[in-house]
């Protein structure tokens, strides 16, 4: 069975691929391409800057997506900043906590050793940039961050604990409302990636227990260059931000050799230059799409494709290793393995010559792969809204295929 009307995803009717890379990044519906290309030809023109008919129909509209995101994860439209993805957001959550002094020298900051490079690397470079200390939760045997660990490393000294919501890995999600609470206790600000959280599960902000959340709308079902920072927004009233420039300002002085600057409200103190417009446009087209099908069904439906590509896999032959937990209940959309004697890439080509899409290679996640001694890397296959039963058989035959193949 499939969730969605497969004839809406040109590429699988018209191309014939089986798509199983929704992780890297989603198939686009006809009717989110439709609603950009409307948009583009009939109501476009810069936002917030003229008083004409067309650029307050724009403006409006750019407005109203703002209002689209902050519905489908339970926030405020003030709280939904966009920017091109999720690497940016977290860059600007991480870059706007030290412009305004939040992190110094010999404070810490937490990340783990299963978090995707996206997030890794910002919260390094930032941490190497004013003196702080790195803190790295270690991944258990099963690839998973060893939150038992955190009491023990979470300290006064801590600013800020971040982390991926869900493994692009190992598609287990961590319980974010429970690291949350240790984290708050020691005053640390949480920033959480959730570019593999929020197109596949039900995230409320206002329950989450994060205070910046980070995703990106090509991972579920909108187009390249748009993504998002959720921001709480009595942090996002307090805080400057790190990049400036149109948009940014209310009103800006010139005082001697300095800028008397009043900034703008959140967000758009936060989106600097012209923003994404016809990409916003699109995205809430993308939300409407997945509200229809509804998130629970979406959740229930690649669990069903998890349970069955684990069994299957896991059945398959003694030289097959998945990565992650085993445990159906621990892990959803995302099922990553290694075939013993195989480099990921022959077998990701294999895969190609039967039009079916998979990825393969370290996934950003280096370190992750590294600690459980997976250094040549994987193949990850990913499921959304508009794979089937049958897209899992065709995977598990090519495999089976390959492996009676390759000896
Ligand atoms: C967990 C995770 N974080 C961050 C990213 C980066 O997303 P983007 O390339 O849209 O910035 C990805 C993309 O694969 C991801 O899986």
């Amino acid at each position: 069975m499939c969730l969605a009307p497969r004839e809406d995803f040109p590429e699988i009717i018209d191309r014939g691929v089986v798509y199983l890379d929704s992780a890297a990044s989603t198939l686009k519906p006809r009717q989110v391409i439709e609603a950009m290309a409307r948009f583009a030809m009939y109501s476009y023109s810069n936002v917030h800057r003229g008083v004409y008919g067309l650029s307050i129909e724009a403006s409006k509209a750019y407005e109203d997506s703002h209002e689209d995101v902050a519905r489908f994860i339970g926030g405020r439209w003030d709280e939904i900043i966009f920017v091109r993805n999720t690497s940016e957001a977290i860059q600007l959550a991480a870059l706007t906590l030290m412009f305004n002094g939040y992190i110094q020298k010999g404070d810490e900051i937490i990340v783990t050793q299963a978090d995707h490079h996206s997030l890794i690397i910002p919260l390094a470079r930032i941490a190497k940039f004013v003196g702080a200390r790195l803190r790295i939760i270690p991944i258990t045997a099963e690839g998973l961050p060893a939150w038992d660990l955190l009491p023990s490393i979470i300290n006064k000294r801590t600013r800020i604990v971040a982390f991926s919501h869900k493994s692009n890995v190992t598609g287990y999600a961590s319980d974010v409302k429970q690291i949350a609470k240790i984290a708050h206790e020691h005053n640390a600000i949480v920033i959480v990636d959730g570019a593999q959280s929020v197109p596949h599960m039900k995230i409320d902000v206002k329950n989450l227990g994060a205070d910046f959340l980070a995703f990106s709308g090509h991972k579920m079902l909108g187009p390249t260059g748009i993504g998002v920072l959720w921001g709480r927004i009595d942090l996002l009233e307090r805080l400057e931000p790190p990049l400036g420039g149109g948009g940014t300002v209310r009103r800006v002085k010139l005082a001697g050799e300095d800028l008397d600057i009043l900034w703008e409200e959140p967000p758009w103190r936060f989106e600097t230059g012209t923003p994404p417009i016809i990409e916003a446009v699109g995205l809430s087209e993308a939300i409407r799409y997945l509200e229809r099908i509804g998130i629970d069904r979406i959740y229930e439906h690649e669990r069903i494709l998890t349970r069955m590509a684990l069994r299957s896999l896991g059945e398959l032959d003694e030289r097959v290793k998945v990565i992650g937990p085993m445990d159906p209940d621990k892990r959803v959309g995302i099922v990553t393995f290694t075939i013993k004697g195989s480099s990921p890439e022959a077998i990701g080509m294999w895969l190609d010559k039967r039009r079916i899409a998979v990825r393969t290679g370290l996934h950003c996640a280096h370190a992750l792969h590294d600690g459980l001694g997976y250094s040549d890397g994987s193949v990850r296959a990913s499921f959304y809204l508009y794979n089937c039963e049958n897209d899992i058989e065709a995977l598990i035959k090519a495999i089976d295929d390959y492996i009676k193949t390759s000896g």
